[in-house]
């Protein structure tokens, strides 16, 4: 496996690479990472055999971290980054520094349709979207991928993703990787790690409080009878009472995010974000 933090020698180490599969990471790789990276190599197996790429960035994103969010205390561990990779099939790494991705101040930048992009993560977190689409842009064009690999664990990021290569005709394939969580059902996350040992014993219960609103609403669904609103009130104060500070819980459309009215026979997803402590969570669960 190489490492490399150049965007030359990045190109030196794709050349002659009949097929490029891409999974974007900030690093801090944990199992749900490495899933991604089994995926990619997965592909290029299938579809190609041994004249295939497989490629991972390793890059804490500043354009996506708000003023007061975590991006000096990320957690950076690329040594451990890179041995978990090599281990799951992983044939190139790239780690730029932020001079080497952003040698001058990144002016130009893509801006997510609001109707995707300002809704659930982006009226929580501004700009955030706009900081993801721009930086995943700029890294496809610089590994030209053929294909790229998200998690589900980020639902909307990945319908912004899908939306983006739509619109822009990028001859990528998006493939979306399931949820990986630890055993008693939290999402794996790199900010797991922020947790205390109580807080991580409660973390598992945003998953639990998804669930419930995925049962409830299928139930109202099936019996044709749905108050959405006091089913997300209900879910928001069950994790309230437990000393959660909810963003939202809250039923949607898979397709494309928006509201359910009423019992719907379309498929839809459960998507929440909470802070537990200092740690801001988010899961979602399709129903
Ligand atoms: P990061 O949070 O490091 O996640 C990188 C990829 O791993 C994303 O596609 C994310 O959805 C996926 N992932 C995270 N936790 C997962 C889990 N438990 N199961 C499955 N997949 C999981 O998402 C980002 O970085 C950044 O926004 C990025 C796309 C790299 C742009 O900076």
């Amino acid at each position: 496996m190489h490492v490399v933090h150049t965007l030359s020698d990045l190109q030196r180490a794709l050349a002659g690479a009949s097929l490029r599969a891409f999974v974007p990471t900030m690093g801090n790789l944990h199992q749900g990472h490495l899933d991604l990276m089994q995926t990619a190599r997965n592909e290029v197996d299938a579809r190609v055999g041994l004249g295939g790429k497989t490629v991972a960035s390793i890059f804490v994103n500043r354009l996506q971290f708000g003023p007061h969010e975590d991006f000096d205390t990320y957690p950076r561990t690329l040594d451990q980054d890179c041995d978990a990779l090599a281990a799951h099939g992983c044939d190139v790494v790239f780690a730029p520094s932020e001079k080497e991705l952003y040698p001058e101040a990144q002016v130009f930048k893509v801006h997510p349709p609001a109707e995707l992009a300002d809704i659930l993560e982006g009226a929580f977190r501004p700009g955030f979207f706009v900081g993801v689409s721009t930086v995943v842009h700029k890294l496809f064009n610089i590994v030209q991928p053929n294909l790229a690999v998200f998690g589900k664990k980020d639902y909307q990021q990945l319908m912004v993703i899908r939306r983006m290569v739509q619109q822009m005709a990028l001859p990528i394939d998006i493939l979306g990787a399931e949820t990986r969580r630890a055993a008693d059902g939290l999402a794996l996350s790199s900010r797991n790690g922020y947790l205390s040992e109580l807080e991580r014993a409660e973390a598992v219960q945003l998953s639990m409080a998804l669930k419930a609103l995925a049962v409830a609403a299928r139930e109202g669904c099936v019996s044709g009878r749905l108050d959405v609103p006091a089913l997300e009130a209900r879910a928001m104060d069950s994790l309230r009472l437990r000393g959660w500070q909810p963003d939202y819980l809250t039923l949607r459309l898979q397709h494309d995010l928006s509201p359910v009215c009423g019992p719907s026979t379309q498929p839809l997803v459960v998507l929440g974000a909470a802070k537990l402590g200092k740690t801001r969570l988010i899961d979602n669960l399709e129903v």
